[in-house]
């Protein structure tokens, strides 16, 4: 995933480059590892970052980056707000214990999880092994590699077999990192993993109420099928909405069960949400591709 960068050295200039990992190359610029010119003056802190398409754009956009005047280098990073960049990655076991940094205080804090305590780390690494087996587990970090969220999914209706079309959303985020699109990144890449997975249903099960959730939903077009009243006791009796999103249209009969995706296409799915493509596109692209190789 390439990037356009530039860091701030402690003499105030500023230094260009182009990565594929920003976080990994900020604490190579930041340990004096990264550049002779950043070793010399030492960079303080990502000035600016651009997500590009490919190596060859990069390369490009860095050329012309390195070209412009001083303040015309400085009005890009006036504009950028690294708090807004997040770096959408597959969750490892190893990312266990920061994202139950973000999902532990909705635990303890309030009923939009049913859980009573946080689990150990020990079980999220666990549960992120198993899930990430077979359905897509996100992370979104800042530049600096901060945890700012994640998304995941998980079956519906675990071992009945009518539901292996069906799969549950979960989306968390750390509470200064919400309203700012990172939750729409990562539900357009963790949608189009699915619908790309060959899964037709995605279903949110929102604690009640979760308005800013449901907001959130249903800018996506999911549709509330239904509320209850009273499923679920964590401080009094709370009650839970069922939302539901079509993955794909029609009543035909699949073709096959979901399964995980190939080696590469989950890199070139955050590639493209990263680049701001609702999961749709994203998905109907493979689908067309999968339909054209049928026929030929
Ligand atoms: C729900 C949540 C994931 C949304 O993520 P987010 O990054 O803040 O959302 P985005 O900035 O991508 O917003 C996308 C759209 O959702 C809607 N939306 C999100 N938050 C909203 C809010 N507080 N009020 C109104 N609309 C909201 C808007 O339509 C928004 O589009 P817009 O910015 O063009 O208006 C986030 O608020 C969160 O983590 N909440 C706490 C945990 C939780 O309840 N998770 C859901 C459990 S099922």
């Amino acid at each position: 995933m390439p990037y356009v960068y530039m860091v701030r050295c402690e003499n105030g200039a500023l230094y260009t480059g182009w990565t594929t990992d920003l976080a990994h190359r900020l604490a190579a610029h930041q340990s004096g590892a990264g550049a002779k010119y950043t070793k010399g003056f030492g960079a303080a802190a990502l000035a600016w970052a651009e997500p590009q398409a490919d190596k060859a754009a990069a390369l490009r956009r860095e050329a012309a980056v390195k070209k412009l005047p001083k303040e015309q280098k400085e009005a890009l990073a006036a504009g950028f707000d690294p708090a807004r960049f997040a770096v959408l990655r597959p969750a490892r076991p190893a990312d266990a214990a920061e994202v139950l940094g973000v999902f532990g205080p909705y635990v303890t804090g309030s009923t939009a999880s049913f859980l009573y305590q946080v689990p150990p780390v020990e079980e999220y690494q666990r549960q992120i092994r198993r899930l990430s087996r077979s359905l897509p587990y996100l992370t979104a970090r800042d530049a600096a590699g901060r945890m700012l969220g994640y998304a995941c999914a998980h079956p519906w209706r675990y071992g009945r077999d009518a539901y292996a079309w069906d799969a549950e959303t979960t989306i968390y985020l750390a509470p200064d990192a919400r309203r700012m699109g990172v939750g729409s990144m990562l539900y357009h890449a963790l949608l189009a993993a699915l619908a790309r997975q060959g899964y037709w249903n995605a279903y949110g099960v929102l604690a009640d109420p979760n308005p800013e959730s449901e907001a959130f939903h249903t800018a996506f077009g999911f549709v509330c099928e239904g509320r209850q009243k009273r499923s679920g006791y964590k401080s009094g009796w709370q009650g839970v909405s069922y939302w539901l999103l079509a993955l794909r249209e029609g009543q035909e009969e699949p073709q096959a069960l979901p399964a995980p995706l190939a080696k590469g296409q989950m890199e070139e799915i955050l590639a493209a949400a990263r680049l701001g493509k609702g999961w749709k596109e994203m998905a109907e692209g493979s689908l067309r591709a999968a339909a054209r190789a049928k026929t030929e």
